[in-house]
């Protein structure tokens, strides 16, 4: 088992990473869970999977559990969903020392870290993300949120867990789509600070627990920094904006978040190498990446797309931040009239 600390001042908490981890879960849950109502959420994909290790882990450790499950899906993360966990857990006579657990992916941890940071005005919440993605993005770092029919992840909140409990077992029940989407995070973790972990991944050297570590690393040096998102926490946008851009006008599901990442990343890049932003040879590292990990690396007519990305919440005024890698591993933001976003599209 691989462990490492979030030093947010006053919100410090461990990741713990590590194959079959679950099945040790009760020793890590104890001190959390202990005389504790614990409620375990869940999506219906996860919890036939995972949902009854879980929670005889909790029984193990101490605390008496009860399980409520969403239908799998994007659409999960709704105020319906958020008002219909909030009432079974109060129905169940919980209090504020009791513990919620997410157990699934980003979804489920963003719907369920939402309904924690907002239930009894907050309550301890642990993560246990199930895809690739939650594992080195989503379960760390405090964001949470729900959509409303004006754009995704417009309503939440900023609420750390107590603990995230990484079980690299669960990668291998999860769809190859779901892999790849995970590895676009992991790539951009490589082009915006480690240099070394994009090289190990070029050679194909993928040990999950390691990567899942740096990436983790990575993000939580990046949080302790700037927990709110006000700076240097932007450079986690790296393909955002035009892969937003790309889910927007495909419709969201058509290409994967990961694969519209892939593409931003790509076509951003081949803009600022030819604009002389980025040293040369930086572009061809990424597009390989990308197509070693099964991501798409172009697509037509981007350009046409950004219309939709205007309205990113990250817009502020007429300008918009953009994330740059100067080289392999080192990455800058700027802010830039949003009207440019059309020409960077071009590639
Ligand atoms: N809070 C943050 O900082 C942050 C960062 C990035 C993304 N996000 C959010 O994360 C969400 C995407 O997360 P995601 O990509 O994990 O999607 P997801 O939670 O929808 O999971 C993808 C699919 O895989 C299934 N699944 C999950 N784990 C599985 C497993 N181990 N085996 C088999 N199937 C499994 C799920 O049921 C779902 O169908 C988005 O809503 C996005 O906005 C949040
Ligand atoms: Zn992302």
């Amino acid at each position: 088992m691989l462990s490492l600390d979030v030093k947010i001042p006053g919100k410090e908490y461990k990741i713990h990473i590590g194959n079959k981890l679950f099945n040790e879960a009760d020793v890590l849950l104890k001190p959390f869970v202990e005389n504790k109502k614990v409620c375990i959420i869940s999506d219906t994909n996860v919890f036939p999977l995972y949902g009854e290790g879980m929670e005889n882990a909790v029984k193990k450790a101490g605390g008496d559990v009860f399980s409520l499950v969403v239908t799998a899906g994007e659409e999960a993360k709704s105020f319906k969903n958020l008002e219909y966990l909030c009432r079974e857990i109060i129905s169940r006579n919980f209090t504020r020392s009791d513990v919620i657990i997410a157990l699934g992916g980003g979804v489920v941890g963003d719907l369920t870290a939402f309904c924690a940071s907002v239930v009894l005005r907050g309550v301890t919440l642990i993560q246990c993300p199930t895809t690739l993605l939650s594992q080195v993005d989503s379960s760390v770092g405090g964001k949470t949120a729900v959509n409303i029919p004006e754009g995704k992840n417009l309503v939440g909140t900023f609420y750390q867990p107590k603990m995230v409990l990484i079980d690299t077992d669960t990668l291998t029940t999860l769809p190859p789509r779901e892999v790849a989407c995970g590895m676009a995070e992991v790539i951009k973790y490589g082009a915006i600070r480690d240099k070394q972990l994009a090289e190990a991944l070029l050679k194909g050297e993928f040990k999950a627990e390691e990567v899942i570590k740096t990436c983790c690393s990575i993000k939580a040096s990046i949080v302790e920094n700037d927990e709110l998102d006000k700076g240097e926490r932007m450079l986690l946008n790296f393909g955002h904006t035009l892969g937003h851009a790309v889910e927007n006008y495909t419709g969201y599901g058509t290409y994967s978040h990961g694969a519209a990442v892939a593409i931003g990343m790509c076509t951003i890049t081949a803009w600022s190498e030819r604009m002389g932003y980025t040293e040369k040879g930086t572009y061809d590292t990424i597009k390989a990446l990308c197509e070693k990990y099964s991501l798409p690396t172009h697509i037509d007519n981007l350009e046409n797309m950004t219309g939709a990305a205007m309205h990113d919440k990250k817009r502020s005024g007429s300008r918009i931040s953009i994330v740059l890698v100067k080289k392999m591993g080192e990455s800058y933001y700027e802010k830039v009239d949003v009207s440019l976003l059309s020409e960077i599209a071009k590639g």
